[in-house]
Formats: structure tokens, C-alpha cells, sequence
């Protein structure tokens, strides 16, 4: 059981913005902690994205004032006074505006905060890590600190992308910046690996859109690239923009919404590739 071993610490980034980081880490999240994994979910970027559109009540929207990631970075607040409970399986540390300025101290003034400044959200998670299966950070579009924190933190990297030329690019870099993290000279984070390639808001019925996904499979790199992909759907558009009125339904977990659907293909994908990887290599094919 997934449960008995060590957790999973995945990062979703790409420093493209608009690729679906956050309805991926939303609903990944919700997908696994469906599938009954213990599930911490991170918002990691200062437009608080991830945080709103989770929809919390009046009394966690007034904890998250005091209790959230900007607090750990700048205040020291430990981890386990951060979390609050989304739905049964499924936890959140929530964002603030506030990590705009956290970042500025991340590059300026690193000297203001305890320990390595880009170690800060690794060394934080430690104490609670191993009460979850899953950790999936969010991360915001830019290969800034918190970026940096959050690739330093995991042992995973999951990259959404669309399957488009300038996605494409912001790919390449997002790779560049793994290699450098794990094969510098010290290696920031030697033990990162890419988990997989997401391709989202895919439209099959676009042949540009096939073709890029042909060439990006095709690839010698040796990463994955998800069979799940995720379709281009209007109804994720609620996600972001209705969340008041349907952020809660999106993600209730008592029915398989229509949006949960693939994501729960991937979370199924995700568990396998991470239990052939965790077996001895003559049985991990
Ligand atoms: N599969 C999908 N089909 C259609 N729209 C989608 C899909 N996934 C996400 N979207 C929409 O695309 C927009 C961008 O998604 P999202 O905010 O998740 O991207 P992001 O990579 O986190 O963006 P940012 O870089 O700004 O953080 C949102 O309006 C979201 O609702
Ligand atoms: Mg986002």
C-alpha cells in the first residue's frame, strides 16, 4: 500500500502561465483524495488561484488571514497551523497576496529568514509530510524562488503543457531548469525527477494539436509523457471564473463530475508509473 511508503511530493509547474497548473493540482488532488489517498494541496502563487477557487468558508478565509504559506516563509508559522480541511482525504495550505513580497525577500534579503532560502519550504513540510500520500504544490508562472522552494521541496515535477509552439518552448525551459537543479555543481535537489508531461485543454479535433503531440512523444528525452491527457473542456472555465457558486460542487467528492474524470484517469496513471519506479528494476518494466 501506497500508504505504508514514503509520500509523494509532487511539484506542478511550467513557468508558462495559463497551462491549467492550478485546475491540475486541484483536480488531481481531488481525484486522488477521491481514490482514498491523504491528499495536502499547495498554493504556491501570490495570484492565489488555487486558494479561491477551492471556495473556503468565512471561518477558514479569516485563519487563512494569519495561517498560510507567506506566514511559514516570513513568520516561521509552523506547517501544521497552516492546514485547513477541504473535504475528507484533502487538506490545503492556503496562499496570500503577501508571497509577492515573500519572494522579494526570497531574492533580496534571504537573510531575514531562517535557513537556506531556497530550502525553506522543504525543511517547513518535513514535520507533516509523512501524514500524507500526496503533497502537490502549485506553483506560479515564473522560475522565481518560490518556484525554486517548491522544485527543491518535491521529488516530482509534473508539467503541464498545451500542445502549442510557444508551450512547447516554455517546456524546454522548464526541463532546463530541472537539469540545472539536479546535475549542478552542488545539485540544488538531486533526487527531482520528472514525474511526466501533462498535455491539457487538448483538442483532438485540431491537427496542429495532434501533430505536436506526435513530435513531443516521439521525443529521445527520457521523460514521460502522460497517455492521459486532458481534453479542452468549456466546463473547467467554472473552475476559475463561477467558483463561488460552483467550486464546492466541482470538486465533491461524493460524484464523478464530469471535469474529475480524467484527472482521475491520471491519478490511476500516476499511482502506477510510482509503483513500477518503486519496485527493483528487474520487475519495474
Ligand atoms: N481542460 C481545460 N479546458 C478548458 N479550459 C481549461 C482547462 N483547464 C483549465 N482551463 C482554464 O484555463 C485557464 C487557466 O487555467 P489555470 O489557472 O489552471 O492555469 P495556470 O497554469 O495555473 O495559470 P497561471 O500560470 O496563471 O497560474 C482557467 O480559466 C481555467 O479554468
Ligand atoms: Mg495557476
Amino acid at each position: 500500500m501506497l500508504r505504508d511508503q514514503k509520500k509523494h511530493i509532487i511539484c506542478i509547474a511550467n513557468q508558462k502561465g495559463g497551462v491549467a497548473k492550478t485546475t491540475s493540482t486541484a483536480y488531481l488532488g481531488a481525484a486522488l483524495a477521491r481514490l482514498h489517498r491523504h491528499v495536502l494541496v499547495i498554493d504556491s502563487d501570490p495570484q492565489c488561484n488555487l486558494t479561491y477557487s477551492l471556495e473556503l468558508d468565512e471561518a477558514q478565509q479569516e485563519f487563512c488571514l494569519e495561517n498560510n504559506l507567506a506566514s511559514m516563509y516570513e513568520s516561521g508559522h509552523p506547517a501544521e497551523s497552516c492546514l485547513v480541511s477541504i473535504r475528507d482525504n484533502l487538506d490545503l495550505i492556503s496562499a496570500s497576496p503577501d508571497l509577492v513580497m515573500t519572494e522579494v525577500t526570497l531574492d533580496s534579503q534571504p537573510e531575514a529568514l531562517s535557513g537556506e532560502p531556497e530550502a525553506i519550504l522543504k525543511q517547513a513540510l518535513a514535520p507533516i509530510a509523512n501524514r500524507y500520500d500526496y503533497i502537490l504544490i502549485d506553483c506560479p508562472p515564473s522560475q522565481g524562488m518560490l518556484t525554486l522552494n517548491g522544485l527543491v521541496a518535491a521529488q516530482w515535477v509534473l508539467i503541464p503543457t498545451l500542445a502549442s509552439v510557444i508551450s512547447l518552448t516554455g517546456l524546454e525551459r522548464m526541463i532546463e531548469q530541472v537539469h540545472e537543479i539536479v546535475h549542478g555543481d552542488p545539485p540544488i535537489n538531486a533526487q527531482l525527477e520528472i514525474l511526466g508531461v501533462l498535455l491539457t485543454k487538448f483538442r483532438k479535433d485540431r491537427t496542429v494539436e495532434l501533430e505536436l503531440e506526435k513530435r513531443l512523444r516521439s521525443l529521445p528525452e527520457e521523460f514521460t509523457v502522460f497517455k492521459t491527457v486532458i481534453p479542452d473542456r468549456s466546463q473547467f472555465e467554472l473552475l476559475g471564473e463561477l467558483k463561488v457558486q460552483t467550486g464546492r460542487h466541482l470538486l465533491d467528492l461524493s460524484m464523478v463530475s464530469y471535469s474529475l474524470l480524467p484527472y482521475l484517469t491520471l491519478a490511476m496513471e500516476i499511482e502506477k508509473i510510482l509503483r513500477q519506479k518503486s519496485l527493483p528494476p528487474a520487475f519495474g518494466k
